[in-house]
């Protein structure tokens, strides 16, 4: 199972002056969690925000502020030359145009210039400056560098109003470290993943629902993204696009299916983790059905079998994995659903289980493949397990060879 990339690294981690850097401790926190060696740089401006004590206690290494310290000459070259990566969080419109513009003002922008590690930003900061095009034209001319930018979040900011601005969560900006730093096994593959429940209408207002929230699915996307592969994420909900995915918005079975159908002629990887309905109502009342009319008799069709049918059509080579939602017999039931979709690999999960399956965090899953022994992962977060759903994949992928 795929372990963090973050260990062992030296990742020095740049801090501007925007409210957001109070929240930079606690990436700075996970990283150290994580194993790897940080080390704390603060602009004139973060010092306004956050206290250098907090910093240097959580991190590696005391807190470096200046380009002019005698004990460490050239801090700039030691800092950016050591690194095996820069992240910088929160990156203010101020840090964008200079590193942009290439001016070293200061030792944060003395070492983005001095490094050749990867250096991934992190945006904060209000919607207006967010949207101004020197802003963006700057962030368009970093990423054509090759700098990773983890875009904002849309939510509350700080004098109250929401917008988009607010600094990416930590499980973001920490998934787009570990695509930065991990292997990319998956390189050259286009992956397609499904993600959410589908939601089939009743009449103009009421649906068929399930209680799927997505999180298996993009956790797949951010992890398969991070391993190299070119993703797209065909979802029905509305999570935080994992960085360097494409995302595909449906909300009905029959929409899945079309974007799935069509992003599998050229997907090596399909991975179905959404729950599509099994039942959708025959007819669409275009209005809402008045409750006053009496108890509607909805009458129910079978959904496409999405998966059934990429199975029936596999390509020579095309990988195909399944989910299976049990509460009873689990590697019975979900090895039926391998042989008779056609699959490659299907991932069980015993959804009456605590903590497993529908809207937690975590998972527990067994991997079945149409030979070959059973694995078995016990409950763990949801990103840990897309990590061994990829390494199976990939381990398929080196049979097909
Ligand atoms: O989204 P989360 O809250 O994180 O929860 C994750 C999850 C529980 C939804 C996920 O781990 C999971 O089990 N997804 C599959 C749920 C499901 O629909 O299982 P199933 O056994 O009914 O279907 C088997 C497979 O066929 C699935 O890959 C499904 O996507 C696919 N299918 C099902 C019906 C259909 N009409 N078309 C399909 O392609």
């Amino acid at each position: 199972m795929s372990g963090s990339y973050i260990a062992g690294k030296t990742i020095v981690v740049g801090v501007t002056g925007g409210i957001a850097a109070y929240k930079a401790v606690e990436v700075c926190r996970r990283l150290v969690d994580a194993g790897a060696h940080v080390i704390p740089v603060m602009t004139a401006g973060a010092e306004h925000f956050i206290g250098r004590t907090t910093l240097s206690a959580l991190c590696s290494e005391p807190v470096q502020t200046s380009l002019w310290d005698e004990a460490s000459p050239i801090p700039h070259t030691r800092l950016g030359q050591s690194a095996d990566l820069i992240l910088v969080v929160p990156a203010t419109a101020r840090l964008i145009g200079a590193y942009t513009a290439g001016l070293s003002t200061d030792l944060l922008t003395n070492i983005l210039l001095a490094t050749r590690a990867p250096v991934v930003i992190c945006p904060a900061m209000h919607t207006e400056m967010w949207e101004h095009p020197a802003v963006q034209d700057n962030l368009a001319v970093l990423a054509r560098r090759g700098v990773i930018i983890v875009e904002p979040d849309e939510g509350r900011l700080a004098g109250g109003d929401s917008g988009k601005g607010r600094l990416a969560s930590p499980e973001r900006i920490i998934a787009a470290i570990e695509r930065t730093l991990g292997p990319t096994d998956l390189a050259g593959t286009r992956l397609v993943v499904t993600a959410g429940g589908t939601r089939e209408p009743i009449d103009a207002v009421r649906v068929i629902a399930n209680r799927s929230s997505g999180k298996q699915g993009y956790a797949i996307a951010s992890v398969a993204a991070s391993r190299g592969a070119t993703v797209t994420l065909i979802s029905t909900v509305g999570l935080p696009t994992p960085v360097g995915v494409d995302l595909v918005s449906v909300e009905t079975a029959a929409q899945m299916q079309a974007a799935v159908s069509h992003a599998a002629q050229t997907a090596d990887i399909v991975i179905m983790a959404a729950a599509v309905a099994d039942f959708r109502p025959k007819t669409v009342v275009a209005n809402k059905i008045k409750k006053g009319d009496g108890i509607p008799d909805i009458v129910l069709e079978p959904t496409p079998d999405i998966l059934a049918a990429l199975g029936a059509t596999k390509r020579p080579g095309q990988i195909l994995v399944g989910f299976a939602a049990e509460t009873d017999d689990l590697v019975a039931n979900a090895g039926a659903k391998l042989q008779r979709k056609n699959l490659d690999l299907i991932v069980a999960n015993d959804v009456s289980a605590p903590g497993v399956g529908f809207q937690h965090d975590t998972n527990a899953v067994c991997l079945l493949r149409p030979e070959g022994p059973m694995v078995t992962i016990d409950l763990t977060d949801k990103h840990s397990i897309a990590g061994a759903v990829i390494d199976a994949i990939v381990e398929i992928r080196a049979g097909l060879t």
